[in-house]
């Protein structure tokens, strides 16, 4: 159910050795309606999947990039404009969230418009270069505005636009982005910037892992399932023939920068995806949570602003804690794990 709609390559689930460690035991008659409204979702998902649901807001253009060389290096700006901390100010900065990890911790930023606003994009690019790297579906929405926010800030900024899918999340793609972060001479102060969803957060992450032994990087989830998921945790990796995120590394990022006005350019696909991922933690850990999504589902599926923003800082809250009593995924956080054979079962089913 989960990554139904994150393409069909898949053999074998990450997860760790330890079984899930269920955190509360829930009444049955809570347990008929997870189960009712969890079934709800996963068949959306799937009847989606099965119709060829098109979701594509741009066609195909393969492997490209943009900012066709390499810009001279300028000065940065370290602190942050008083234009942009003001404009930053007015922006709806509804909460943060943080990952401790002591002196690794981080924090989830949720709020509508930040992207444009920039302020808080900008207090965590701290280098003087940065190389952004986006999809062909997210880029032609949001890399302009993203490229321009930094560059306002005195950032000299490189980008790479990937072909969109799951089946692009491969080392020959992810080679694209080492050859051209190589070809513009980033060193190892500069900041990768990942602008898309899940397979764009999760490449983009094991690229900084591994260029020049690790360079920061910063998350900017732009679909709902990698806002409240895979963008939060430091879980980055490639696809294997033989296995589904069978080659990567735990990697965190600087910041997660959460837009939920990305969310309006979403497809409902993607959106009921999303949902399930929030489902989940009201399954495996927050009833209260549950209870909620219950009364708020129809704001969730409408999209309302202040119900998504909930959900998606409430989903953020359970999934930071879990990550801070287990990162490496010793055992409890397998249970974040829960619906993922699941989906990756009906995606290989389903092709
Ligand atoms: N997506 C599951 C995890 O981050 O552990």
């Amino acid at each position: 159910m989960l990554a139904v709609s994150r393409g069909s390559v898949s053999a074998v689930e990450d997860r760790g050795d330890s079984p899930p460690h269920f955190c509360e035991r829930p009444s049955s008659a809570m347990v008929q309606r997870r189960v009712l409204l969890t079934s709800v979702v996963a068949s959306t998902c799937i009847l989606n999947k099965a119709a060829g649901f098109v979701v594509a807001a741009a066609p195909n253009r393969g492997v490209q990039s943009r900012g066709a060389s390499c810009a001279a290096t300028r000065s940065h700006a370290a602190a942050i404009p008083m234009s942009m901390v003001a404009s930053m100010e007015k922006s709806k900065l509804l909460s943060t969230v943080d990952v401790d990890l002591g002196d690794r911790t981080y924090p989830i930023y949720i709020g509508e418009g930040l992207l444009k606003d920039g302020g808080l994009l900008l207090k965590h690019v701290t280098s003087k270069r940065a190389l952004v790297i986006t999809n062909d579906r997210v880029g032609p929405l949001y890399l302009d505005d993203t490229v321009q926010t930094l560059r306002d800030g005195g950032v000299e900024v490189d980008t790479v636009v990937l072909p969109d899918g799951e089946a692009h999340k491969t080392m020959d793609v992810l080679m694209l982005i080492l050859e051209k972060a190589l070809t513009c001479r980033l060193d190892r102060s500069c900041t990768f910037v990942a602008l898309g969803g899940g397979v764009i957060g999760d490449m983009v992450g094991f690229a900084a892992a591994i260029y020049q032994r690790g360079v920061k990087f910063v998350q900017v989830p732009t679909t709902l399932m990698a806002m409240v998921d895979s963008a939060v945790g430091g879980k980055t990796a490639v696809n294997h023939p033989l296995g589904k995120n069978m080659i990567g590394a735990f990697y965190q990022p600087q910041a997660v920068l959460i837009d939920t006005a990305t969310l309006r350019t979403l497809p409902d696909r993607e959106l009921a995806s999303g949902i399930a991922e929030i489902i989940k933690y009201g399954l495996i850990k927050d009833a209260a949570f549950f209870e909620w999504q219950e009364q708020h589902m129809a704001g969730l599926l409408e999209r309302d602003a202040a119900t998504v923003s909930e959900a998606v800082r409430r989903s953020c809250e359970n999934k930071a804690l879990v990550v801070a009593a287990d990162e490496k995924e010793a055992g409890l956080r397998a249970t974040l794990n829960l619906g993922h054979t699941f989906g990756h079962a009906i995606e290989t089913g389903l092709g």
